[in-house]
């Protein structure tokens, strides 16, 4: 039997104890041995659960009892999430989290703590919820030089569009839903304003190049400033409206060129399969040398799906107990190996005001000749939608210094 300690019984935490108590003859069948939860770190008291009696409140007992293996930190938030899990490893307790914002800022440092400790640090359940792509990615996608990897990594988001666009309903109201079926943070804000997309677009980065961006560093918008508008214009143009995360080499035939990333709601032709990736799912598209495009699909947040990942990197630590286990390092890396995202190649779906179609025509085509105007000549409400040629954010704020309504970046 292997004791386990769960850290953090929120919504992951508790999906986390009740997948064990379910399924622990199916994992015990797999692995040899049954999972024991010895004790649940929480500030809070459990009576009425069954596991009630297995909460302390002093992570230091945890770390002194030998008997416990396996930390699974599910705490969310950097503290003390990340000093309890650097304290874990470093008493030479494996550790498994969900918890995107240590890895994204403290996984290079955590990893290398692991391999001093000969212990594992892994954390599948933090990207994509039960999507399994970090596995795949670092294991079966190992022979290829990596060169991009773009994706729907936030599933609150994905919600609060999907319900926005099809049923019609407010942003708040999409949000609550959202809420309340535990898909969001606890601050949401960390969701509609992109930062969690950012956390695991980081975390896909450092993955597929080696390289361990800080989330600050990284151009983040989310979706507040998506109108229903902008979902027409989309509509016009043959796409949706989806929040991308994306990473990739600059020089994509040049495995140290400089990487770049961001998170910024982007259109998505209706051909391109990320399109009808709807709710709260997520989609991962990765792109390698030798296999080409590969892509992850599933249910990007939730306590029993996010849990499904936390158990499976359990499982993982405990059928390969006596390896010794390679662990890929992340180099740190600074804002100046990112290239500039203003100056990246992109086409933009834009609006603008138009109290005169044809002075705003005439100066779309002043700018951009090749461009291809969306609203119709009687379809005019006083704006002007239409889509740039290939350009950079950069040309597009210097064609129209006076602003436009919105610019979303196209989908290449
Ligand atoms: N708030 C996150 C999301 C949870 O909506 O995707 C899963 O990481």
């Amino acid at each position: 039997m292997t004791n386990i300690a769960i850290l953090g019984f929120g919504v992951v935490g508790g999906g986390v104890a009740d997948v064990i108590t379910k399924n622990n003859d199916t994992i015990a069948r797999k692995t040899g041995e049954h999972i024991n939860i010895k004790y649940i770190l929480d500030l809070r008291e459990f009576p009425n659960h069954p596991l009630g009696d297995r909460v302390v409140h002093d992570m230091n007992i945890i770390l002194s009892d030998p008997e416990v293996t396996v930390v699974a930190e599910m705490m969310g938030g950097a503290h003390p999430a990340y000093d309890y899990s650097r304290a874990a490893l470093e008493a030479g307790k494996h550790v498994v989290t969900s918890n995107k914002e240590v890895v994204a800022t403290f996984g290079a440092e955590l990893l290398e703590i692991a391999r001093e400790h000969h212990v594992r640090y892994l954390f599948e359940a933090s990207v994509g919820g039960g999507i399994p792509v970090i596995r795949p990615m670092s294991s079966c996608l190992a022979a290829n030089a990596l060169y991009e990897v773009d994706g729907i990594l936030n599933g609150t988001t994905n919600y609060i569009l999907t319900q926005m666009i099809r049923a019609g309903k407010s942003f708040e109201e999409a949000l609550a839903e959202a809420q309340a079926k535990g898909y969001a943070e606890r601050n949401p804000a960390a969701d509609v304003e992109g930062l969690d997309a950012c956390r695991k677009i980081c975390i896909l980065s450092a993955l597929a190049f080696g390289k361990s961006f800080s989330p600050a560093d990284i151009h983040t918008e989310g979706i507040t400033k998506i109108t229903l508008d902008d979902v027409a214009a989309a509509e016009m143009y043959g796409g949706v409206i989806k929040l991308i995360g994306r990473t990739g080499l600059c020089d994509p035939d040049d495995p140290d060129s400089p990487v770049y990333m961001l998170v910024a709601p982007h259109v998505i032709a209706h051909d391109n399969p990320l399109a009808g990736v709807d709710d709260v799912f997520n989609s991962i598209l990765v792109r390698g040398n030798a296999v080409g495009d590969v892509m992850f699909y599933g249910r990007g947040a939730g306590n029993l799906p996010t849990a499904s990942a936390v158990v499976a990197d359990i499982i993982d630590i405990l059928s390969h107990k006596d390896a010794e286990i390679f662990v890929p390092g992340w180099k740190t890396a600074g804002a100046d190996e990112l290239c500039q995202t203003e100056t990246l190649p992109y086409a933009f779906l834009v609006r603008m005001k138009a109290e005169s179609r044809g002075a705003a025509v005439a100066g779309v085509r002043a700018a951009y000749p090749d461009a291809e105007i969306l609203t119709a000549a009687d379809d005019d409400n006083g704006t002007l939608a239409f889509v740039t040629p290939v350009t950079t954010e950069k040309a597009l704020g210097e064609a129209f210094p006076d602003g436009v309504l919105s610019a979303v970046r196209i989908m290449p």
